[in-house]
């Protein structure tokens, strides 16, 4: 039998790279403008989404996200639909009538994934800005046969995802999705690389995501960079490499608007945070978990972090002062101007400060 030969190609995730420095004329991180008008009708203050996982957003999330940084919460599907429903509903209802809301509700692609859609469309009064296919390997048939189902009843924004490669955002882009979540196996609750071993580091799969879109039929599709986002700086190279947001799982985790309550653990007072894939996160969803369940997420436990709004604008501070970095005002122009640098594990160690942090 003759093997097709190994490819060996180099990839590289956020702590491979760094961004080199360019001339700078904007005089304030405040000029810095993180507005993006998504394709189909979603548009965003800040290219910001949460996790739709069930330690991340539900309804109190949701509401802070829109209300203080018009950035896009994704509710979870972990539980029935018209839970769901209500989630947005209370989410929208505690905005206020005035306030555009861009909550994005997630289904998935198999079982009961149109009897959700249909319950979160059924309300006379509350819609979602956006659905999004939310499954953990979205190149697949049942995927391409969701979208198509899913779109006989939402012509609106339709976000899929996850992705990695060339191919799969080039065969979504020409189906007509409107922005696809990029990053397999690179979320910090996910265990998919190791029990699976597939997964690319984001730097790579965000390149090759874009270009796929960039020969699709549909070039204004989004990208959204969505794992392993540690702080500001990742979500930089990520906006630089070609995302047009980014996604937080861990971010956001631990905050006072997360689902679940402040618990001790080790002396600390802490809140959980479960890869939907974990054993947990199955046993809870589920009642049990079947016997051929594979388990691709980890549950633990985060240290307590205060308000949501606390977190996310430190977070956006570094954001516009890596924009400055490299003399860009909008999301195009970073895209356009970004240049990247390869580091080694050395420079990586040494880009951390060198002294513990007493003032943290
Ligand atoms: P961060 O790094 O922000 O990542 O915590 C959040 C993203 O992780 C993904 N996710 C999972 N991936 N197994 C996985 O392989 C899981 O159990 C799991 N749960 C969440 C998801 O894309 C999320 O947005």
């Amino acid at each position: 039998m003759i093997k097709n030969a190994l490819v060996f190609q180099k990839t590289y995730s956020y702590d491979d790279v760094m961004l080199v420095p360019q001339f700078n004329k904007i005089s304030s991180r405040w000029d810095v403008n993180l507005t993006y008008n998504y394709r189909n009708g979603l548009n965003l203050d800040v290219p910001i989404f949460s996790s739709p996982m069930d330690t991340v957003t539900d309804w109190e999330m949701a509401r802070t996200l829109v209300q203080n940084f018009g950035a896009a919460p994704v509710i979870h599907r972990y539980n029935t639909p018209e839970k769901q429903l209500e989630s947005l509903t209370k989410a929208v209802f505690h905005l206020g009538s005035d306030k555009e809301h861009t909550i994005g509700c997630a289904i998935g692609n198999s079982r009961d994934y149109l009897e959700r859609l249909r319950t979160l469309l059924s309300s006379e009064t509350v819609k979602p800005a956006f659905i999004n296919i939310d499954v953990a390997h979205g190149h697949s048939q049942s995927t391409f046969e969701a979208v198509e189902k899913v779109r006989q009843y939402w012509p609106g924004h339709l976000m899929v995802g996850n992705v990695c490669t060339f191919e799969a955002a080039r065969e979504l882009a020409n189906i007509g999705v409107d922005s696809l979540r990029v990053g397999v196996g690179s979320g910090s609750a996910c265990s998919t690389r190791i029990v699976c071993g597939h997964g690319v580091p984001m730097i790579s799969a965000i390149e090759w995501a874009s270009n796929g879109v960039a020969f699709s039929k549909n070039k204004d599709v989004a990208i959204i960079a969505d794992g392993g986002i540690k702080n500001s700086g990742d979500a930089v190279k990520a906006i630089a490499a070609g995302a047009h947001g980014v996604m937080l799982g861990s971010i956001l985790s631990g905050t006072s608007e997360t689902p679940g309550d402040v618990v001790i653990h080790e002396g600390r007072e802490s809140k959980e945070y479960r890869g939907m894939a974990s054993k947990a996160a199955l046993e809870a969803y589920k009642g049990s978990t079947a016997k051929h369940s594979s388990f691709e997420g980890v549950s633990t436990f985060v240290p307590y972090k205060g308000e949501t709004s606390e977190v996310l604008l430190t977070f956006l501070k570094g954001l516009r002062s890596g924009f400055t970095y490299s003399g860009s005002h909008t999301i195009d122009i970073l895209q356009a101007k970004a240049v990247f640098t390869e580091i080694s594990a050395n420079g990586m160690r040494l880009s951390h400060p060198h002294h513990k942090a007493q003032d943290e």
